[in-house]
Parts: C-alpha cells; structure tokens; sequence
C-alpha cells in the first residue's frame, strides 16, 4: 500500500459526525439558518444537552438565575458557542490529540481552529461583496481538521520540511507535505469533509484555505476569508506548532477584501480577547483561560 492510500484509509476509520454534530455544522454553514432550528437540534441530543445547560449555568457568565430551557441557552450563548459545544461533545478527543508531526502540543489544532474561526468572522465584516460571517466561522473551526489525520504520518519530519523551506527548495509548508506523504492537509481535510457529508462551501473552504485563487468563483470570497482569518491567527502567534506562518498568503485577497494593515492588527486584538472568551465558554470553566 502506498503512504497516501494508506492516509485515505485512515480518512475512512473516522468514526462518522454524530447526527446532531453534523446536522448543526450543516444547518450552521447555511446562510438562512435561525435559531429555533439549533435549538431543535440540541433538544434531541441528551448529551449534548446536559452539555448546553451546564455550559450556560458555568461561573464564566456570572451569577443569575439558572438557565434550564435550551431555548434560553441557545439565545444566551450564542450559536458559535453551543457549535463550538457540539463539536467538543462529538470530536473533542479527536481535535485535542496533540500533533506530533507538527510538533504541537494537546490542544494546539483545536485552540488554532477556534482562532481561526473568530478572525474569519471579524474579517468577514471586510469584504467587498458581503458574505456570511456564521458560515466563515462555522469554515474556520473546520479548516484544519486534515492535520488530525496527517500528522501522524509527518512525525519527525518538521524539521527537514522547515529547512527546505527556509533554503528555498520547497515553496511552503503544503508543499513540504505533499513531497514527503503525496497528500497534503487541506486535501486530507477534504477527504474527511465529503466523507462526513458536510454541506458546500465548507469542503470547498478546507481544500482551497492555502490557495483561494483556485477555489471556485461562487465560493471563492468566504475561502479568502477563511484564508485571511488563518493568517491572523499565526501572526497572534497562534498556530498549530512547527508550521507556523509558513505558508504562502495570497496576494489576491484584496480583489475580495478592502482591509488595511492597522485594520488587521485592531482584528488581532479583537480575536484575541474574544478567543478568551469563547474559550471559557466553550469548555464551561472560569479557569479554562489558563
Ligand atoms: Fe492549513
Ligand atoms: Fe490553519
């Protein structure tokens, strides 16, 4: 078997979404969504939600009375929270594995693909035709889910990808991926999408995040959102490990967006603080910021 058909067989082991998971990632990357069809969705899921209801009952949002109706969460959290909540519940061990062959820590994908969410929507607020921030957080959270699965196969690799990049014989860090496995991130990501059946433009979003130019023309603006969100990330210092800001940005993001560099850096601030935020209430504890 070669490598690569040895990493789409892994692709394949991935246990599917759970039907509420899926169902809210799906609902969620439409624009025409409303709230009462999240609530719904969580009300018939248990686990996810004695989840809810006990994320919106943490400290984190200060004393009041208890939120027991999931109607009153869903509308108290927000939707990125409780997506964010139904991802956690259905791929937590999943996402939290640390990246070896990115040499990142437990947590480092998860942490890197809320971030990534958070700049995408702020971003979203620049472009020139109007797009939908709920879809470009829900394609953020999602976009680098094919290092779950690549990383392994990269295992200590970074190193050598790093200094062929460094003495130019290997353009970027997908790049780099695709000479040692045949495969490359965004692909395997791809790859795990279709087979969890997940709704355009979110597969489209993960296979086309380092090359939005070549994304379809329909989709093409949320890409380079998602895109610019990414590389807002790294910039706050908050990647994935060793690949960290080596990739290429596409300098046609500003045929889609009109942002300035002052505006990017206020966007850092902005995501970082709300990055914080999210994330206490994500996993529902005051002291998850530390
Ligand atoms: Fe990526
Ligand atoms: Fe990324």
């Amino acid at each position: 078997m070669t490598l690569q058909s040895e990493i789409l067989a892994k692709v394949r082991e991935i246990p599917p979404l759970s039907a509420s998971a899926s169902e809210l990632v799906t609902l969620m990357g439409r624009e025409d969504h409303d709230l009462r069809s999240i609530v719904r969705i969580v009300e018939c899921d248990a686990a996810l939600t004695a989840r809810v209801l006990r994320v919106a009952n943490s400290p984190v949002f200060g004393s009041r009375g208890p939120v027991s109706s999931i109607s009153r969460a869903v509308s108290y959290l927000g939707e990125k929270t409780i997506l964010g909540v139904a991802l956690d519940v259905c791929m937590g061990p999943f996402l939290r594995r640390p990246l070896d062959g990115y040499e990142g820590e437990s947590n480092a994908l998860w942490e890197h693909n809320l971030r990534t969410a958070i700049a995408s929507r702020e971003v979203s607020r620049f472009a020139r035709e109007p797009i939908s921030e709920d879809v470009a957080f829900t394609g953020g959270i999602l976009h680098d889910i094919g290092k779950a699965v690549l990383s392994e196969f990269l295992y200590g690799s970074a190193g050598d990808i790093i200094a062929k990049i460094d003495a130019g014989q290997t353009a970027d860090y997908v790049s780099g991926e695709r000479e040692l496995t045949g495969l490359d991130h965004s692909v395997v990501g791809y790859e795990m999408a279709r087979s969890w059946k997940l709704a355009s433009p979110l597969p489209e979003i993960i296979r086309f995040h380092h090359i939005p130019r070549e994304a379809a023309e329909g989709v093409r603006g949320m890409v380079y959102a998602v895109h610019l969100g990414d590389i807002i990330a790294m910039l706050g210092g908050t990647g994935t490990g060793s690949d960290d800001l080596k990739y290429r940005q596409d300098a046609a993001f500003s045929d889609y967006f009109q942002i300035s560099h002052t505006q990017i850096e206020r966007t850092m601030l902005a995501v970082e603080m709300e990055f914080q935020k999210t994330r206490s209430s994500i996993l529902g504890r005051e002291d998850a910021a530390q």
